[in-house]
């Protein structure tokens, strides 16, 4: 489509699993959780104990675990969260990949759970932040009409810098879409979630270009990937 990808600026860096990869290297976490895993291909990237959800899961690359505690929950994350499952067995993940729903509000309730029930300090990513034309970003995918999608939740990110200066947010340059890196959740900020109503009045139907796309590529610098998996593979 004519002018779709004008002012995009579109990640162009080594592609998000082998950001993923080196994040667990230099992370070392002890307890990694995902949110959307379906065929376990991101979450086979880590070797530590992990928990993974995920309405559908279709498992083809992690099958076997030795030695680690792994747990599924085939379910939406809203229903995880809701079960208290974090709280009850006090475990506390280090490293969450946020990678689910492809509608803002999901990912946003996914951040404020998933940063709620995180270990203070932990990383959070999110992904498919950084959409290189309009089409992608509508909130419903036609197949025919974009092969890639990412829906509204470049929304999350617009957000998050606006509402959250407290938090390290690096935006790395992983294609396809970009992976944002959260260095410092912190556990006991209740800002988004005492504004959540409030954020979606406002971000509620806003498509990116009447936000701007200039604005919202204007409001961030690309984090190098290459540096960072230079750095890491130094480790
Ligand atoms: C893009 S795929 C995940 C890909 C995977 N992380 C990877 O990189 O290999 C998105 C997944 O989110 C799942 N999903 C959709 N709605 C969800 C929800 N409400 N809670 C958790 N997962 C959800 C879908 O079933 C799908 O498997």
């Amino acid at each position: 489509m004519l002018g779709e990808g004008a002012d995009f600026v579109r990640a162009s860096g080594p592609d998000y699993f082998r950001l993923l990869k080196a994040m667990h290297k230099q992370l070392k976490p002890s307890l990694y959780l995902e949110v959307g895993s379906r065929t376990g291909n991101s979450l086979a990237l880590t070797d530590c104990d992990f928990i993974a959800i995920d309405p559908v899961f279709n498992l083809k690359h992690l099958t076997v675990f030795p030695g680690r505690q792994a747990y599924f929950f085939q379910m939406p994350s809203d229903d995880f969260f809701a079960s208290d499952f974090l709280a009850k067995t006090e475990l506390r993940p280090d490293f969450s990949f946020l990678d689910s729903m492809h509608h803002y509000e999901f990912l946003l309730r996914d951040m404020i759970n998933g940063e709620a029930t995180s270990a203070p300090g932990g990383a959070i990513a999110l992904h498919d932040c950084c959409p290189f034309n309009a089409v992608m970003t509508e909130r419903k995918w036609v197949r025919r009409r974009t092969r890639e999608w990412t829906g509204d939740v470049w929304e999350v990110l617009a957000i998050l810098l606006d509402k959250r200066p407290d938090l390290s947010i690096k935006v790395y340059d992983a294609v396809p879409t970009g992976l944002v890196v959260i260095e410092n959740a912190d556990p006991n900020n209740t800002v988004l979630k005492d504004q959540y109503d409030a954020i979606l009045a406002q971000y509620d139907c806003v498509e990116i270009k009447d936000y701007g796309v200039t604005k919202f590529f204007d409001s961030f610098e690309y984090a190098d990937t290459s540096a960072y998996l230079t750095e890491t593979q130094a480790l």
